[in-house]
């Protein structure tokens, strides 16, 4: 198929063609308004935990089926997820059967997905939940399934046919990085033409990267959210590097989320193997401050209940979930202690403190309140709540003074700052 996505056609045919897509713009970066991931998505994504596990027979449990699916959508609604705020149940690679049907239509693999996606979206959505799934810009998935690569509109019409909402839209076997380019594009106004409302979920940026730095006002107009770098695994170096790289790149993509498109640091491990409880915690803070997607990929059959706490914290979900929809960012570094934070709405901050030493206990940590968001934070004195690793109000502080905390190696310590002004008002 040629594509005749250049910029100027994509202006005409957005113009002329499809009036329900408006842009929007009051972030001085231009969104794709589909109305959609006002906040960050929240859900659950089989890949990290799951991969491309086919064989049925002899793993029933654990193998990409809708079973596995429909099981994660009771378990969402009936342990406390999904009044939680996790709504998308989302499949990754490995669903589809290995040849498109005689009309070029994508088809769920027969024996895993015997009731095909339809019936799958049906019964996700009697529970109350949205229905993800995957398809690649490319020739092939990532795993090898049929790419969508000449066949965008026919791929959007059928997911919009069976009813799903969120497709995650991966950037394997792509023969040319206009082709890449293109593609996102044009898959973004072909979900758009279906009239059904899908959260675009790209990987166009971490793609783009070994080429060229990505244009991320380009991408926000056209994706929920983008993939930037490299696959979270169930480790601690894995959610150590993500970290790192987009503190590196802070100036790059933080500007550029907002309400309607999100940096998206890829899946919360949290309640798998990997990490330990300092380090969940340092994943589960740093997403919310970093308003990341939540998309958890572990298995809710059989999770701690400790995890299933950290993830469910509605005061850590809340500043995640914030409608200001300002992404965080890093401080300062010093003495292998890292500080970010986050502005909120009604002049509210979130900070969180990181020890970055792998050696020795709890350190303590001494931060005077004045070199908070830009100054103001706490000024003239502000009503500190820690909320992780455990909820405990702190109390007032002034303008002038400092917190001390104690942060256990790898771990982080997350903080609310709400402004005294503002207190007595609700007050
Ligand atoms: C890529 C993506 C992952 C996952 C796999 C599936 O690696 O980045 O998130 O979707 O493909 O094959």
């Amino acid at each position: 198929m040629k594509l005749k996505s250049q910029d100027q056609w994509l202006g005409y045919v957005l113009t002329l063609h499809f009036p329900s897509l408006v842009l929007w713009g009051d972030l001085g970066a231009v969104a794709l308004d589909n109305g959609l991931a006002r906040t960050p998505t929240m859900g659950w994504l089989h890949w990290e935990r799951f991969m491309c596990n086919v064989d049925c027979r002899e793993e029933p449990d654990s193998c990409i089926s809708e079973q596995l699916f429909m099981q994660m959508a009771e378990l969402m609604v009936s342990d406390g997820w999904k009044d939680a705020g996790y709504e998308y149940v989302c499949i990754d690679d490995c669903w589809m059967a290995p040849q498109r049907d005689s009309l070029g239509r994508l088809q769920a693999d027969p024996q895993r997905f015997p009731g095909g996606i339809r019936r799958l979206a049906n019964y996700v959505h009697s529970k109350g939940l949205k229905l993800g799934i995957y398809a690649d810009v490319g020739n092939k998935t990532c795993a090898g399934y049929p790419g969508s690569f000449g066949y965008y509109d026919i791929d959007a019409q059928t997911f919009a046919e069976w009813g799903v909402d969120l497709l995650k839209f991966d950037g394997c076997h792509c023969d040319s990085i206009k082709h890449l380019a293109d593609g996102y594009k044009y898959m973004s106004l072909a979900l758009n033409r279906t009239g059904r409302s899908i959260v675009y979920s790209c990987e166009w940026p971490l793609y783009m990267w070994p080429f060229h730095k990505p244009n991320y006002t380009k991408i926000r107009q056209y994706c929920n959210h983008w993939r930037n770098f490299a696959d979270v695994y169930d480790s601690w170096e894995s959610v150590k590097s993500i970290l790192e790289w987009t503190s590196s790149n802070q100036e790059k993509i933080v500007e550029v989320a907002g309400p309607g498109g999100w940096n998206d640091p890829d899946m919360l491990v949290i309640g798998n193997f990997g990490l330990s409880w300092d380090q969940q915690i340092t994943q589960m803070a740093l997403w919310a401050i970093m308003a990341a997607p939540l998309l958890m990929s572990n298995d809710l059959r059989h999770i701690s209940p400790q995890a299933k706490t950290l993830l469910q914290d509605k005061d850590v979900i809340a500043i995640n979930q914030d409608p200001l929809g300002k992404q965080g960012y890093r401080l300062r570094k010093e003495n292998n202690i890292e500080v970010w934070e986050r502005p909120l709405s009604n002049l509210a901050w979130a900070v969180a403190m990181r020890n970055l030493q792998e050696i020795g206990g709890p350190r303590s940590y001494i931060m005077p309140l004045a070199s908070l968001g830009q100054g103001v934070a706490c000024n003239p004195s502000c009503f500190i709540t820690q909320l992780l690793p455990v909820k405990m109000q702190l109390g007032f502080y002034e303008w002038t003074s400092s917190i001390k905390t104690r942060i256990n190696p790898t771990g982080t310590v997350l903080l609310q700052l709400e402004g005294k002004n503002r207190l007595h008002q609700k007050a």
